[in-house]
């Protein structure tokens, strides 16, 4: 996932655009923005569809030849395993770590932002790569926080020793992901329920070069978009106190080991305000991709080998599809709300088939958790909610968002 600027005026100049141009418009010369809901789909639709896989540019360097793989191979895998992973038993552990993240911080003042970030990714990290030593998880963690500071913080990375230390952190994360994937296959290291598994099945087809890049990218996936999303919900618990009295009071009779059974029957308020969250605070907020075909897109046409822009986030703001698209108000998800969605091409938080989100419904429901946690088991201080404002990076970022937990 690319993000080619990371400042709120690019956003906000962006929305203007769409507004006045009717979401189809030149950014600049071969950049195209697609904010029109229906030509996002068609786009995204026919442009992956038969995705392959083929030889790197290492390959290529050294003359060597892969196997083509098609990418509807890796995402079957990747979707049969997370089925295997939802149950109530997996569910529970995931919660665990959860609290386990809260418990080592009570009672102290913490920034919200990077909290909710460590908050996800360590319950995330054993779904994407599991039977980690100690050692390997700190690494492969810092790796991934290094990527999202860089993300989030309004000063990018500066000077040549930050950059070679950067380089050399991703590095050694990279080698554990080889060292993993090897051992794995020859039997020195035991099989896990996580998605790298099924890449162990592929290397053969894949290569090592090749995996890595296939569980690197499921690791930068649980690195970003969830941790924006988790802090984002802290955000509007704490802004919003008549959600986060209705949210309390279907949450006191819930065992949360059954959101996975039916989000939306299990907790129906809890699951309404996260898709809420989703929509308005929508990570990440533009995604860059390449056109592998030329487009006839009626008012224009997008060539082969042109880029274009998508943007849930700008879509789920563009008030020609959503009444009263900047108030947060979860019951417009109710059947037949006059301010829902106009189709279901206007409600996007996880992209767009055949590359949309595999995690969507295991991070619905590690989303309806952080409600879980934050209203039944702990209760989180946040001192003067109406003086932290969002700032646009890569995904939304509240800014100054600090507050303190205690055990309910
Ligand atoms: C609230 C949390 C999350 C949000 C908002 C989110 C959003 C997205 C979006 C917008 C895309 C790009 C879709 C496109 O290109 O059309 C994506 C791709 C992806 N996400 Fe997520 N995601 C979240 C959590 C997760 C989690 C927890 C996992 C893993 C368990 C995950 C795994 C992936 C993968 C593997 C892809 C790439 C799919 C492909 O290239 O075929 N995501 N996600």
């Amino acid at each position: 996932m690319t993000t080619p600027h990371h400042t709120s005026d690019f956003l906000h100049d962006l929305r203007r655009r769409s507004a006045a141009e009717g979401g189809v418009f030149w950014v600049d010369e071969g950049l195209l923005a697609l904010f029109e809901p229906h030509a996002a789909r068609q786009v995204s639709g026919s442009n992956w569809h038969r995705l392959v896989m083929h030889d790197r540019l290492i390959d290529m360097v050294r003359r060597r030849t892969s196997h083509p793989v098609r990418w509807t191979r890796v995402r079957g895998a990747w979707l049969a395993q997370l089925h295997r992973l939802s149950t109530g038993e997996h569910h529970a552990t995931m919660l665990a770590r959860m609290e386990g993240a809260v418990e080592e911080r009570l009672g102290e003042e913490v920034d919200l932002v990077r909290f909710a970030q460590d908050l996800t990714v360590r319950s995330m990290l054993p779904v994407a790569l599991s039977g980690l030593t100690t050692r390997e998880s700190a690494r492969i963690s810092q790796d991934l926080n290094q990527k999202l500071v860089r993300l989030i913080a309004l000063d990018p990375l500066r000077g040549p020793w930050r950059h070679l230390r950067f380089t050399a952190v991703q590095v050694r994360a990279g080698l554990i992901v080889r060292r993993v994937l090897r051992q794995r296959s020859s039997g020195r290291r035991p099989r896990e329920l996580d998605l790298a598994d099924p890449i162990v099945e592929l290397l053969p087809e894949l290569g090592m070069d090749r995996a890595l890049d296939v569980v690197t990218a499921v690791l930068t996936a649980i690195a970003g978009p969830p941790g924006a999303a988790a802090a984002s919900v802290l955000y509007e618990l704490a802004r919003q106190p008549d959600w986060n009295r209705r949210l309390t009071e279907e949450l006191a009779e819930v065992d949360p080991e059954r959101f996975c059974e039916s989000p939306a029957t299990v907790a129906p308020v809890t699951h309404r305000f996260v898709k809420e969250v989703l929509r308005m605070w929508s990570p990440p907020l533009v995604l860059m991709r390449q056109a592998r075909q030329t487009f006839d897109l009626g008012t224009t046409t997008l060539v082969d080998g042109q880029s274009y822009l998508l943007s849930p986030h700008l879509i789920h703001r563009d008030t020609r599809y959503w009444k009263q698209a900047d108030a947060f108000d979860p019951d417009r998800f109710l059947p037949g709300a006059p301010h829902g969605p106009a189709d279901k091409d206007c409600y996007v938080p996880f992209g767009w088939a055949p590359k949309n989100c595999v995690g969507a419904d295991i991070a619905t429901v590690q989303l309806m958790m952080v409600c879980y946690l934050m209203l039944k088991r702990y209760r989180l201080a946040v001192p003067d909610i109406e003086a932290v404002s969002v700032a646009y990076r890569f995904a939304p970022v509240p800014q100054e968002f600090r507050g303190t937990m205690s055990r309910r």
